[in-house]
């Protein structure tokens, strides 16, 4: 779209007290993956080349958990929480190399989409000097107050507690975003802003008026309330959660997956999903699953780090783990728990069964109640099953062995050895039966009048 680069910086230096918490803010999560990780995606998507964020001392977790998101990346530390502007001047060596357009970011605000970031970015493009993100809400407690002339130019922005009680009623509010159409605009801005406010601090929102003092163009685009929304305590994560799982929600649907009753799944943020799929209600997807084309996903499933084949049957209560790998047409069936393990195509576990470190050969058929006892307190061992075998129910399968293609193990077997293909193993003891032997103690405890003796 553009050939001006771009630089955004995202701050995550704020304390986040209202979270309670040992984490710094911006590294709750959201559909698995941190605060922060979801505006560095946003601004990935937005093709900005160059990221930098800003962190607290101490944060070195933050910093590194967002390279491991985004490699091309800059940590700046602001050594005391001054405030916004502040926070941005600490990355001001980023800024004097920079020639381009500079975004400011907030790090609490996860829901924000590329596509806002990038009308941002078109409003630069067309001559504005500084564009201010605003949203309009009938709660506007707390955010920072758009002031605008008698044409409708944004003026300034006013700080809550720095507000007269007439700019309190304003609903136009700022979301934090901001964009500079050069990087020595902003340095020159952020050169004059002091501390003259009720919080004693840097506001990064002064820059308004400046510009405007400066006759530079300062221009606000409307965003959606909802987006823009910053995490600040857990309640508010909890909404951004919802507004998330949403907006998962929608796109799925929209890219063909069908949902009965989509209020009730829950997707992780890298949740991948082929076309007509079935997802039944209540079932919950943790990090890094892929599903293809076809695959019905029974009612109360949780299921994290698996690979689910085209037409693949799960659930309903089914438990796949990561490393569940199942093959075309496999199904998996209610209170079942898949591990690390391969089930092959047409393979079929279908009740009451763990299956760990395993791997299960195409068409075998797992009796109820199977476990494959894959640790010894030490060690986990492998199971393998070839195909087509036959695994009675209530089968002990004590790891590390194998049972070869097409065997039968009988029901309540507990197997130690390694079985040969076609083989029938069973360990179990052999069935007494004394004839007329219920009847005779019938007869006796009758007699008796059922008297203790
Ligand atoms: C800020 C805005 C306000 C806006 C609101 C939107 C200012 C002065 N106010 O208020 O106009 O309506 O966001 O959510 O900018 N941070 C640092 N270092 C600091 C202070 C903050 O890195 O010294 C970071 C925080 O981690 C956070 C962001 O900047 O990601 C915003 O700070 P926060 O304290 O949450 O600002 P608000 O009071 O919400
Ligand atoms: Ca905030």
């Amino acid at each position: 779209m553009t050939e001006v680069p771009a630089l955004a910086i995202i701050l995550a230096a704020g304390k986040g007290t209202r979270m309670k918490s040992a984490l710094p803010k911006v590294m709750h999560r959201l559909a698995g993956a941190s605060l922060i990780a979801h505006v560095l995606g946003a601004s990935k998507a937005a093709g900005i080349e160059r990221i930098c964020i800003v962190v607290a001392p101490g944060m070195d977790e933050v910093g590194s958990s967002a390279s491991a998101v985004q490699p091309k990346l800059d940590v700046f530390v602001q050594e005391k929480q001054l405030g916004t502007a502040d926070a941005v001047k600490a990355a001001q060596q980023a800024l004097e190399n920079f020639q381009g357009h500079v975004l400011v970011l907030y790090g609490d605000t996860p829901l924000l989409r590329a596509e806002t970031i990038e009308a941002a970015r078109n409003e630069l493009h067309a001559g504005a000097d500084l564009v201010v993100l605003g949203f309009e809400t009938d709660t506007p407690a707390g955010y920072g107050r758009l002031l605008l002339d008698e044409r409708g130019c944004l003026t300034g922005i006013r700080e809550e507690k720095d507000a007269s009680e007439a700019e309190r009623a304003i609903t136009l509010c700022n979301s934090g975003i901001m964009g500079f159409r050069a990087a020595g605009t902003l340095l020159d801005l952020l050169g004059r802003i002091g501390k003259n406010n009720a919080k004693g601090e840097f506001y990064l929102t002064d820059a308004v008026a400046l510009a405007r003092g400066d006759r530079l163009e300062a221009r606000m685009i409307k965003a959606n309330a909802e987006e823009v929304l910053g995490v600040n305590s857990r309640a508010e994560l909890a909404a951004a959660e919802e507004a998330m799982q949403r907006r998962l929600r929608l796109a799925f649907m929209d890219a063909g997956v069908t949902m009965t009753a989509p209020d009730t799944v829950y997707f992780s943020h890298d949740t991948r999903i082929g076309k007509d799929v079935v997802i039944e209600p209540h079932v919950i997807f943790g990090p890094k699953v892929v599903i293809e084309d076809g695959a019905t996903i029974r009612a109360f499933s949780h299921i994290e780090g698996a690979h689910i084949g085209k037409d693949a049957v799960v659930g309903p209560f089914a438990r796949l783990r990561p490393g569940a790998d199942l093959a075309r047409e496999a199904h998996v069936g209610n209170f079942v728990e898949i591990k690390q393990a391969e089930i092959g195509e047409g393979a079929k576990v279908n009740h009451l069964t763990y299956i760990g470190d395993a791997s299960i050969g195409a068409r075998a058929n797992i009796g109820a109640g199977t476990i494959t006892c894959n640790y010894d307190g030490f060690a986990k061992h492998k199971t393998e099953i070839g195909e087509g075998a036959f695994i009675g129910s209530n089968t002990s399968l004590v790891a590390p062995v194998k049972i070869g293609e097409g065997a039968y193990i009988g029901s309540g077997s507990v197997i130690t050895k390694d079985v040969a293909p076609d083989a029938l193993a069973l360990t179990r003891t052999p069935q007494e039966e004394r004839q007329g032997w219920a009847a005779k103690l019938r007869r006796r405890l009758t007699r008796g009048g059922n008297k203790k003796t």
